[in-house]
């Protein structure tokens, strides 16, 4: 199993490109599934949760072209409108193909994600949502079972605000009869970009970004070309990992638009931010002092603080001057990585849903282990300021999430190296 070795205390330095996002392109692709003519996407990022999504998308019947960042899903083929448990298991964003399988076939046989290492995270109100619109949906031996013959338009509400179960929804929504409302939608970016997608392909969607999405379904949708956004993610950890080591960074192919909180928080942190903009360009640069302000966190479902930059706060916060207080409100168990970055050094209490991180001078190289995605994140930041060698184990996390990371890193000067 692939591991990371990293010899801290290099200043991140330079330029790199941000990719597009991850959590934007698995519901687009997903999207393919509603209609029989082709779409073509760009700046998909060759990620493994793409790959797995890829994967599940052929098995049902979607041919799959992909030239690099460009991919083409023809979904004419559609005939087995099943995710099984071996592919959902690996990659909860399965869940994704439940509302497209629904309105194209009427019929859809999706697994139960089950829970993951950050905490429950049920579907239920993904089944609440289409069941509203009339579909027959029963949970059997582990798989949400789910028949209609057309899907109605409803008034949804969801009993929280969710990324999945809007977009889920919302693309349902788009071939059921009449209009769909869904309030207290999730707002963010990665649902406007996907419903952007959605227009392009004939769907009639308003409210998008919003907490009040209205959609009027129609028969049919054709083929549409749509560039994935960038990561908003991926460029808040850039940030994060240059705000840690005093660099100084310039970050391209994505926008600081989709940032406010993040660049707020490194701001008050001590961090000169500011973005260089055209009308076909953007790039955010950043420069640290020699050592940051603690910063305390709440996440949110957006606007506010986003849950996915929570570990990679705490990193920075571990070397910060001061005590910052970090609340995760979004997932019960998202706190993994605080043992790990104490094996560094790190002083970090827990409470509930409470850390609090109290700077030291100095974290110590050591092997530490990756729990999930974001966790990883927060680990390399760690290990990027950390005295001597950092092994980070466990490192496949990564591999879903930050495309070419080592070779980004590298380019920034960092000294990161891959090891089996
Ligand atoms: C998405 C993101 C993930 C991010 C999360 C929160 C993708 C592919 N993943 O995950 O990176 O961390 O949003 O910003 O976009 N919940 C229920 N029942 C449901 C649905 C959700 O109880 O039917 C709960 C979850 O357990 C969680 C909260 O609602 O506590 C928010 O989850 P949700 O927004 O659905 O997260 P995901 O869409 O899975």
């Amino acid at each position: 199993m692939d591991k990371l070795l990293i010899e801290g205390g290099h200043r991140l330095q330079g330029e790199a490109r941000m990719s597009g996002a991850k959590n934007a392109a698995l519901p687009i692709l997903c999207a393919a599934l509603l209609s029989r003519e082709p779409l073509t996407l760009t700046n998909v990022p060759q990620l493994n949760d793409i790959g797995t999504m890829l994967k599940l998308l052929s098995q049902m019947g979607v041919a799959v072209q992909q030239d690099g960042s460009t991919v083409t899903l023809d979904a004419s083929g559609l005939n087995n409108p099943v995710a099984p448990y071996e592919m959902v298991k690996t990659m909860r964003a399965s869940i994704l193909v439940l509302g497209p399988l629904v309105a194209r076939c009427g019929e859809a046989r999706v697994s139960l994600p089950g829970g993951c290492a950050i905490g429950a995270r049920p579907v239920d109100q993904h089944i609440k949502g289409l069941a509203s619109m009339g579909a027959d949906v029963s949970v059997e031996h582990g798989y949400v079972v789910a028949r209609t013959t057309r899907l109605r338009g409803a008034r949804l509400f969801t009993d929280m605000v969710t990324v999945t179960g809007t977009e889920n929804l919302m693309m349902a929504a788009t071939l059921a009869e009449g209009e769909t409302v869904i309030e207290n939608a999730a707002r963010e970016p990665e649902i406007v970009d996907l419903a952007n997608c959605l227009v392009s392909m004939g769907a009639r969607i308003s409210g998008a970004g919003s907490d009040v999405i209205r959609i009027q379904g129609v028969d049919r949708l054709h083929g549409a070309t749509h560039r994935i956004m960038p990561d908003r993610i991926e460029t808040g950890t850039y940030l994060c990992a240059a705000a840690a080591t005093g660099g100084e960074i310039r970050l391209t192919g994505t926008s600081a638009a989709y940032l406010d909180a993040v660049v707020d928080k490194l701001m008050d942190a001590g961090c000169d931010i500011r973005t260089e903009k055209s009308p076909s360009f953007e790039a955010i640069v950043l420069r640290a002092p020699e050592r940051l302000k603690a910063v305390s966190i709440r996440t949110s479902p957006y606007p506010a603080f986003p849950t996915d930059m929570q570990a990679q706060f705490m990193a920075i916060n571990t070397v910060a001057d001061g005590t910052a207080v970090i609340r995760e409100t979004i997932f019960e168990n998202r706190f993994m990585h605080a043992v790990e970055l104490a094996r560094l050094g790190a002083d970090i209490r827990i409470d509930g849903n409470t850390a609090v991180v109290q700077g030291v001078a100095q974290l110590d190289g050591a092997t530490v282990m990756a729990t999930d995605l974001r966790a990883s994140a927060g680990l390399i930041i760690a290990g990027l300021v950390a005295n001597g060698e950092t092994l980070i184990e466990r490192i496949y996390h990564l591999d879903r999430g930050y495309e070419h990371i080592e070779q980004k890193l590298t380019a920034l000067g960092a000294t990161v190296r891959r090891v089996s």
